[in-house]
């Protein structure tokens, strides 16, 4: 059983996942800790070409297709101390579309890795599928740009993770009437009397309040943080508030930034060399960054 699972989920395409997984992994690996990257988006599998891997037998493919028993079968080994990999698929459903039982049956062969930490790289979207790898995980990190686009979509992320939380919480009792007001709070603009976690949760305290008190419970417990990557400014690294302040505002939860990630040319310059930033220019300053959100990551009390 892995001791730490990290996600890593960005619903905005091209916010730099994939760049952090990958660093994240060698700066994990190289304090000792037996470490597992799982590329899990399916679609645009990338996370081996980071990490400059050429070749490999086995991917998520095989797992899926079944053409290997176990999940372990698909580890390939890497150059780096203490770091393999299992790479994404491409004929495979992507995870947003992936039927229940084989996300279950993923899930389950993840939890069974043998390692000390778990990173997952995960797709783009705020598909169920992908919010769900942030509910295994003892430690999600949602990653964002300055941009606008961004950070409403990583807003969005986190009220569709609320409400997906809220749609299992509410599954035994009065389902029916709550998933009914579930879906009128998805429809802000039609219901704006339900614009926030706190409103919709006192309008279902009429159905079941004993239910709506262990469900506050529950998303009391939801603590995702942000990473703000490719900050230029100091304008940008202050939309780290913004985005915690939208938070607070609409869904009560105290949502952290555990680290903003400079825009650094060294990234860009690392993909020609197909050798991580990490260990192409570790003095740079988004490596600098990483190696402290490694240490971030692994002294993070695990919930
Ligand atoms: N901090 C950074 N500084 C400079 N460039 C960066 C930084 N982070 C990521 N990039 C660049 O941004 C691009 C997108 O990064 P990446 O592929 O990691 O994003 P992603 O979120 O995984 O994308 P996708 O949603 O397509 O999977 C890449 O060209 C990468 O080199
Ligand atoms: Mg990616």
């Amino acid at each position: 059983m892995p001791k730490k699972v990290i996600a890593i989920v960005g619903p905005k395409g091209g916010v730099g996942k994939s760049t952090i997984s990958a660093n994240l992994a060698i700066a994990i690996a190289a304090t000792g800790k037996k470490t597992i990257a799982v590329d899990l988006d399916l679609g645009g599998a990338n996370l081996h070409v980071i990490l400059g891997v050429r070749s490999y037998d086995y991917s998520l493919d095989d797992f899926v297709l079944k053409h290997i028993k176990t999940l372990d079968k698909a580890l390939i080994e890497t150059d780096i101390p203490n770091l393999k990999l299992i790479c994404g698929g491409s004929k495979i459903p992507d995870i947003a579309n992936m039927p229940f039982q084989q996300k279950l049956k993923l899930i389950g062969h993840i939890s069974k890795l043998d390692c000390d930490v778990v990173i997952l790289d995960l797709s783009a979207g705020s598909a169920y599928n992908v919010v769900d790898f942030m509910f295994i995980a003892q430690i999600g990190l949602l990653v964002t740009t300055p941009e606008v686009t961004s950070l409403m979509k990583a807003y969005g992320f986190i009220k569709t993770a609320i409400f997906r939380l809220l749609t299992f919480h509410f599954k035994e009792t009065y389902a029916d009437q709550f998933t009914e007001l579930i879906d009128k709070a998805k429809d802000v603009d039609a219901n704006p009397h339900l614009n926030t976690i706190e409103k919709f949760l006192k309008e279902a305290e009429k159905i079941d309040e004993k239910a709506v008190e262990s469900a506050r419970n529950k998303i009391a417990r939801f603590t995702p943080s942000f990473i703000i990557n490719m900050v230029q400014s100091a304008r940008d690294v202050s939309t780290g508030m913004v985005i915690q302040n939208l938070v607070k505002q609409y869904t009560n939860l105290n949502a952290k930034v555990m680290i903003t990630l400079p825009a650094d040319e060294a990234v860009k310059r690392a993909l020609f060399k197909t050798k991580p930033a990490i260990l192409s220019e570790p003095m740079s300053p988004f490596s600098v960054a990483i190696k402290e959100l490694a240490y971030k990551c692994m002294s993070a009390v695990v919930q």
